[in-house]
C-alpha cells in the first residue's frame, strides 16, 4: 500500500440547503425563446433553485455548514481545515471561506477557496482527504455550494435553463484505509479552458469596466455541444481509471452519482461503464446544474431516498469548467 494510504476520511455529516425560490421551465418559456418540451427533452432539468436577494454564497455556505456539523455531533472548534469549492464566490477577497469562518465558528481552522467548477466538490475532498492522511488535519469541512444565477446571462437561452443554485458541507474524519474515500483519480486539460469561462470579473476584463458589462462578459458562458462530447468520453475515462486504480469491477458499485449536469450525458457514461439505470442516482430534474454543489446535492438526496446505505460501495464522478474532471470511490 503506498504511503499515506493507510489512514484515508470518511464523511462523518452532511449538511444541506437549497434557496426557496424555484425558476421552473414555465418561467423561462416567459423570458427566452424556448419550451418545457424542449429542455426536458434536452437536459432533462424541470426546476432550479435560485438565490433571493437577501442571500449570497456566504449565506448558503454557513447554513450549510452548521448543518453539516449537527449532523456529525462534532464542535466547529475541532474543525482543523475548511475547504470551500465554488466558481461563484461571495467576493474575489478575501476567500469565502474565511469570511464564514467566524459564523460558523471554526475558528482553529485554516480556511481557502478552492476553483475547479464543477469538478470542485471532489478535487477539494481529495485534497483534505490528504491533509487528514498526513496527518495536518483531524477533523476537516468541505463545502460545495454556489450562487451561478448571479452570472448566469438570463437572456442566452443555450445557457440560462441550465444552472441553479445551492450549498452542501461535508465533515471529513479519519477513518481506516478500506473506509470513506477508497481511491480518486483527477485530471485537468487547460487547452479547453474556453468551453466554459466566465471571461469578464477578473484581471483581463475587470469589472469595475462599464464596457465589460455592456458586452456581457461577466456571464457564463458555454459551447454546449463540444462540452458535451468531452463529458461523456472525459466521465467514462475517469470512472473506469478509478475502478481500475482500486483494483474494483464496476459490479462491486451499488451507486453511480455523477454531475448533474444533462441526463443525456449521465445514461450515456452509465452505459458505456456497465451500470443499469437502478444504480445510477439523477436528481437533476429538481435542481438542475449546481456545478460544486452538484454532487454533494446528488449523495444527500440519495441518502435522504434511503439509497445510500453504511458500507454501500459509490462511484462518484464530475466534469467541468477547466475542463476539469474526476472520480472518486467512497465506501459510504
Ligand atoms: O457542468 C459542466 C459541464 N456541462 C455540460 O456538460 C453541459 C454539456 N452540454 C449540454 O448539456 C448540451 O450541449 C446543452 C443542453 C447545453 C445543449 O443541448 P444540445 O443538444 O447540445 O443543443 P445544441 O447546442 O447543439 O443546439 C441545438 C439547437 C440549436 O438550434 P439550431 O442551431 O439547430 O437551430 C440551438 O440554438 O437547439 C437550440 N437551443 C435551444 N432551443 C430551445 C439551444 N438552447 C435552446 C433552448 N430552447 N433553451
Amino acid at each position: 500500500m503506498p504511503e499515506g494510504r493507510q489512514v484515508t476520511a470518511r464523511v462523518a455529516g452532511l449538511g444541506v440547503v437549497l434557496p426557496e425560490r424555484v425558476l421552473t421551465n414555465a418561467d423561462f418559456e416567459r423570458m427566452v425563446d424556448t419550451s418545457d418540451a424542449w429542455i426536458v427533452a434536452r437536459t432533462g432539468i424541470r426546476e432550479r433553485h435560485v438565490v433571493g436577494t437577501e442571500e449570497s454564497l456566504a449565506t448558503l455556505a454557513v447554513t450549510a455548514g452548521g448543518r453539516a456539523l449537527a449532523d456529525a455531533g462534532v464542535e466547529p472548534e475541532a474543525v482543523d481545515l475548511l475547504i470551500l469549492a465554488t466558481a461563484t464566490p461571495e467576493q474575489p477577497i478575501p476567500a469565502t471561506a474565511a469570511i464564514i469562518q467566524p459564523q460558523l465558528g471554526v475558528r482553529n481552522a485554516v480556511c481557502f477557496d478552492l476553483s475547479a467548477a464543477c469538478s470542485g466538490f471532489l478535487y477539494a475532498l481529495n485534497v483534505a482527504r490528504q491533509f487528514i492522511a498526513a496527518g495536518e488535519a483531524a477533523t476537516a469541512m468541505v463545502i460545495g455550494a454556489e450562487t451561478l444565477s448571479r452570472y448566469t446571462d438570463y437572456t442566452d437561452r443555450a445557457t440560462c435553463i441550465l444552472f441553479g443554485d445551492g450549498a452542501v458541507a461535508v465533515v471529513l474524519q479519519r477513518a481506516p484505509a478500506g473506509e470513506g474515500i477508497l481511491e480518486t483519480a483527477w485530471h485537468t486539460d487547460g487547452s479547453y479552458s474556453d468551453f466554459i469561462s466566465m471571461p469578464g470579473g477578473g484581471s483581463k476584463y475587470p469589472p469595475n469596466v462599464k464596457r465589460h458589462i455592456d458586452e456581457r462578459l461577466p456571464f457564463i458562458k458555454m459551447r454546449g455541444n463540444e462540452t458535451f462530447k468531452v463529458a461523456v468520453r472525459a466521465l467514462t475515462d475517469v470512472s473506469q481509471e478509478v475502478l481500475e486504480k482500486a483494483g474494483m469491477g464496476v459490479e462491486a458499485v451499488d451507486l453511480f452519482v455523477p454531475h448533474q449536469a444533462n441526463k443525456r450525458i449521465i445514461d450515456a457514461v452509465a452505459e458505456r461503464i456497465g451500470l443499469p439505470p437502478e444504480k445510477v442516482f439523477v436528481n437533476l430534474e429538481r435542481v438542475g446544474n449546481t456545478s460544486a454543489a452538484s454532487i454533494p446535492l446528488a449523495l444527500a438526496d440519495a441518502r435522504n431516498a434511503g439509497l445510500l446505505r453504511r458500507g454501500d460501495l459509490v462511484l462518484a464522478a464530475a466534469f467541468g469548467g477547466g475542463l476539469t474532471w474526476a472520480a472518486m470511490l467512497i465506501r459510504w
